[in-house]
């Protein structure tokens, strides 16, 4: 017996109505912003990995599935999907009109200690819009996350905003802050330590509550912005404000990915990210692109039906509408007839594959939630009529055949 690989899950037909509502939702309020769908491929050059996430970062050094293709090409799994779009934005010129906003819906592959919320292949709602350098920016995207949740049902997830300036004024934060981890090495986890010198800022995102006391006293991103990233930031917060989306500010909010610039965030669900993302006006020019700003989020599907769940949010379901059971084999090829007639007129409706006795029709369609059960038997084919029945309260009404699409019509209207 061959299992799931550890850390993945099969999507299974109980749950797959959940999963539908999500990209229902994404695709709904994506078309109302405007954003377009992306593609690319789930496997990239390693390289593209390496130059964009950052090769000091978790995912980049613990976490790629990588390997070598026929060719002898070193090719990785995507950990994440911003990197792929913009090789793709590059490569397609896609930045030829701007802004360009896009949107995907992907699987994403990052070897991770598989536990509850981190999976081995996880899927994302991700979007990323090219071309401002503006507040404005910020606050589309976070407006159409917004959007998003509220749609699934979410009213209570807020969002963690901060900025991490840009080059400049970062590279003065990471001085004060590496004197300031020199100071305390002795006290901090190995994690840290690993970290204070490759990539300080990291280390005030440590999970370890002991570290997290000595960073109440490290030095403050906010004390080092320069003038134009103060400003940036304020913008961006007054501009959520002014569209009514809660937030808190929070300075310990720095990520795991190396690209970003200025505004980072994250939506949490108690300690797991539902959704993250953040400024990366760097990364097009990084990946032999014009320079380009861009903002984006990526939002973990698995996480967010879990977080759903827990709130006891409904995804609906799609209900089938007409069974169409047959009495005797001689009613089976107007029942098919009858199928195809509702099928056509955009109505969802099945009939007998197995030769069931009507007895087993009547219980698969019971089973398979169906809203109504017709019956054609001999009966039936003589006298034009058929019984319909309600299977939420067992009404039943005689609908003729030759205008049996129509009197369904009516039925559910
Ligand atoms: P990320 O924070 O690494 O960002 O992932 C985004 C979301 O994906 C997380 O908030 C989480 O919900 C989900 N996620 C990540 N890893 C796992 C996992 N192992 N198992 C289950 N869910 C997971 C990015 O990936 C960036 N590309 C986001 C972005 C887009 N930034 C700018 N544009």
């Amino acid at each position: 017996m061959i299992n799931v690989p550890k850390g993945t899950k099969d999507m299974l037909p109980a749950d797959s109505h959940k999963w539908q509502a999500v990209e229902a939702a994404a695709k709904k309020i994506t078309a109302l912003y405007n954003v377009k769908q992306i593609r690319t491929p789930v496997f990239e050059s390693a390289d593209l990995f390496l130059r964009s996430i950052g090769d000091s970062t978790d995912i980049v050094n613990k976490e790629m599935y990588i390997f070598e293709d026929k060719g002898g090409r070193k090719m990785a799994l995507r950990p994440e999907g911003t990197a792929g779009v913009v090789r793709s934005v590059i490569e397609n010129n896609l930045c030829e009109t701007l802004p360009q906003k896009l949107f995907y819906i992907e699987s994403l592959y990052r070897y991770e200690q598989p536990q509850a919320g981190r999976y081995r292949e996880h899927h994302q709602f991700g979007a990323e819009f090219y071309g401002s350098p503006l507040p404005e920016f910020e606050i589309e995207l976070l407006s159409m996350a917004s959007d998003f949740l509220r749609e699934i049902g979410f009213s209570d997830l807020r969002l963690r905003i901060n900025s991490i300036g840009c080059e400049k004024c970062r590279a003065e934060f990471n001085k004060a802050l590496r004197e300031f981890l020199k100071s305390v090495s002795d006290d901090i986890c190995d994690d840290c330590k690993r970290r204070a010198d490759v990539n300080p800022l990291r280390t005030l995102d440590c999970k370890n509550p002991s570290c997290q006391k000595i960073y109440s006293k490290a030095p403050k991103i906010s004390d080092y912005l320069c003038d134009d990233c103060k400003s940036h930031h304020a913008a961006v917060i007054k501009g959520l404000s002014d569209l009514g989306i809660e937030y808190y500010e929070d300075e310990s909010l720095v990520r795991g990915l190396d690209y970003y610039t200025r505004t980072v965030f994250e939506l949490c669900d108690g300690d797991l990210a539902v959704l993250g993302g953040g400024r990366y006006d760097n990364l097009c020019q990084q990946l032999g692109g014009k320079p380009t700003p861009c903002v984006g989020f990526g939002c973990g599907i698995e996480r967010l039906i879990a977080a759903a769940e827990t709130r006891g949010i409904e995804f609906n379901r799609n209900i089938p509408t007409v069974y169409v059971a047959a009495q005797c084999d001689g009613a089976r090829s107007e029942c098919v007839r009858l199928v195809k007639a509702l099928r056509d007129a955009g109505i969802s409706a099945e009939s007998d594959l197995m030769g069931k006795s009507l007895k087993a029709q009547f219980k698969y369609a019971d089973r398979q939630a169906f809203a109504f059960v017709a019956t054609v038997g001999e009966s039936e084919l003589q006298s034009g009529k058929v019984p319909v029945k309600r299977m939420s309260d067992g009404h039943t009404q005689e609908l003729a055949l030759n205008d049996f699409v129509n009197g369904i019509k009516n039925l559910i209207s």
